[in-house]
């Protein structure tokens, strides 16, 4: 989803001639090497396959075979779904694949397992049920694990007409039943005779905005947060997440600014305009019942500063209390892509997805390993550093740390500095962005993250080339010193505009993954060409050959990616189906789910190739 309003104030954005830089990246597109190609790609062999434009690689309909990957594999080589097919109410897979509907919204998964009904729900109930506004997830594998695991499952929006079925709460229960909704869902999955299936085990359990959670790393315990005392509890608007190399899920907190409002007197500060905050936020109206969102409400002071952050579940411990790690920073977090980089130390890249908005690193300040030994959290001491992307092609992390002289002058400890990362990321002078969405790291170690969009740009510079910029692309760069250096080489891998017009139309890239052989899933939020609905596509990252393996339905948006650790079945999500409108789609009654629950209803799609094979290929 998008907070529409940009808040950066600051005038970091380096002013360049537009028609310039856009004759730069069709230079780079193209396959002249720019600069930035030749810095880059110092491997001359990997420098022609990068310097071949994704644009003149696309064979298009009518092709007949795949893309030859590594060691002559076919990476990519399913038969696309036709821009013609990818439209409508109901969804649409490679003639090469299938797919099952599971874990569709109201789903019972804690005892006593209430059923979803239709048009009536109770908060109490919907605590015990899949959420609604599926998007970031993860499988982790139970025994053999590839037909057995826990499925985490972000939940991270329903508007109040979907969910309460009216525009606004007029009871405190109304407010908790939008609340219950909202979160992270643990599932354990099994698949038998070929389908796939709830266990009502133990491992379930829903996550919500009043579960009770608890603060880590230099933040937790700043008066920032409110008092002390007062205990914390819940997630909101959680998007997308990453598995950490431990086996734990973070899940991340993005525009949870619109759950806030003020009933009274209320001023907003420096930070409070700069996070989005509000009056009337989203219109979800909260504070009119639970005065913990309620701004003006001197009783929960800092409370807004709960929210914005990365937090870690263990999928396997139903006990555990959440933990909000806040030396990962406080802002609009799409997701964390996490490696291991440079002696045994875990990185995480994360965007903010604000048009102008940044995005950011994490280091942690030794070997994970190490580390979790002594009983320390690798996410709770480290570095974080923001993206400076340079127009030559270079870039630089900038770390947002009290001992920097210029961030001294404005924050009084590291606390304040993490828990307003965005003004400490201004001061700094990072590169505003065209909204960061998801990130992945690819086996070569390249770092890939979705700009989705930015109508609102109107100076273009090297990184975000187009102005305005409708339908987005997709940067990638490569750190110094694994994942650890202050310095990284970047160029721009797709540009949507370039594929329209084409089989391979897509616009506003969101959800993103690199899969281990190099192949690139790419998921879409946004209006698509030729009437097309959201969709799900696969690249291959060394040729840019790029084909279509599902769309969703009218009104939809594809979030989520997971796989078993076979990769033969893939997990992926409708999100708003219909945007909650029945007489746009009632999906997946009809033709999945014949349960009688005419509610258009987010849901998982299971993807699995016909022939058994490695999913994306
Ligand atoms: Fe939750 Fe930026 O999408
Ligand atoms: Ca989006
Ligand atoms: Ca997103």
């Amino acid at each position: 989803m998008e907070d529409e309003t940009p808040t950066n104030p600051t005038e970091n954005r380096p002013f360049t001639d537009v028609v310039g830089t856009r004759v730069a990246r069709r230079t780079v597109l193209a396959g002249g090497l720019s600069a930035a190609a030749v810095t880059f790609f110092s491997n001359p062999a990997a420098a022609t396959a990068r310097g071949a434009s994704p644009a003149k690689t696309r064979s298009g309909a009518g092709r007949t075979k795949g893309t030859a990957g590594p060691k002559g594999r076919t990476l990519v080589g399913f038969e696309p779904v036709a821009v013609a097919d990818g439209t409508g109410p109901v969804p649409a897979i490679s003639s090469d694949y299938s797919y099952q509907v599971i874990l569709p919204w109201g789903e019972p998964i804690v005892a006593p397992y209430p059923e979803h009904v239709n048009g009536s729900k109770t908060a109490a109930d919907q605590e015990k049920q899949i959420g609604i506004g599926h998007d970031g997830m993860w499988f982790y594998p139970l025994g053999k694990g590839n037909n057995h695991g826990i499925l985490c499952i972000n939940h991270e929006f329903g508007g109040n007409p979907h969910v309460l079925g009216k525009e606004d709460p007029t009871s405190l229960e109304d407010v908790r039943l939008s609340q219950a909704a909202h979160g992270v869902s643990v599932v354990e999955l099994i698949r038998r005779r070929g389908i796939w299936k709830v266990v009502r085990g133990k491992y379930n359990r829903r996550i919500h905005v009043n579960t009770p959670v608890k603060f880590m790393g230099p933040a937790a315990g700043s008066p920032l947060l409110g008092d002390a005392d007062r205990p914390s509890f819940g997630t909101v608007n959680n998007c997308a997440s990453g598995p950490t190399p431990w086996g734990t899920y973070v899940t991340c907190e993005e525009n949870f600014n619109g759950y806030f409002g003020a009933t009274g007197d209320w001023v907003p500060t420096e930070a409070q305009e700069r996070y989005g905050f509000s009056e009337t936020g989203f219109g979800y109206g909260w504070e009119r019942f639970d005065p913990r969102f309620d701004l003006s409400d001197p009783k929960y002071h800092g409370e807004e500063n709960r929210f914005g952050w990365c937090v870690e579940i263990d999928p396997t411990d139903p006990w555990q209390k959440p933990v909000k790690r806040t030396a990962m920073g406080r802002f609009k977090h799409e997701g964390a892509a996490f490696v291991t980089g440079r002696g045994g130390r875990v990185v995480a890249y994360m965007g903010d997805d604000q048009r102008f908005d940044y995005i950011y690193r994490y280091v942690s300040a030794g070997n994970w390993r190490s580390m979790r030994a002594i009983g320390q959290s690798p996410l709770d001491k480290g570095h974080l550093y923001v993206a400076k992307f340079n127009d030559d092609g270079t870039g630089e992390w900038l770390e947002l740390t009290i001992d920097n002289p210029v961030l001294a002058e404005k924050f009084a400890d590291q606390a304040e500095v993490l828990t307003y990362a965005r003004l400490a990321a201004d001061a700094l002078g990072a590169t505003p962005m065209d909204r960061p969405e998801w990130t992945t790291v690819a086996p070569n170690g390249d770092v890939y993250c979705t700009l989705t969009n930015n109508s609102q740009r109107t100076e273009a510079d090297a990184a975000n080339p187009l102005a305005p910029n409708a339908d987005g692309h997709i940067i990638r760069w490569r750190d110094t010193k694994r994942h650890t250096g202050p310095a990284f080489e970047w160029d721009i891998f797709l540009i949507a505009e370039d594929t329209h017009g084409t089989e391979d139309t897509f616009s506003d890239p969101d959800g993103l993954w690199a899969d281990p052989d190099g192949r690139l899933f790419i998921e879409t939020d946004g209006g698509q060409k030729d009437d097309l609905n959201n969709q799900l596509l696969v690249a291959d990252i060394e040729t840019g050959d790029l084909r279509r393996l599902l769309t969703g339905v009218t009104g939809d948006e594809i979030t989520g990616i997971a796989v078993t650790p076979n990769r033969r079945t893939l997990f992926c999500n409708t999100q708003h189906p219909g945007n909650g409108d029945p007489t746009l789609t009632n999906f997946p009654v009809e033709n999945q789910l014949p349960d009688g629950v005419t509610i258009p209803r987010d849901a998982t799609f299971v993807v699995t190739r016909n022939d058994g094979g490695t999913v994306g290929s």
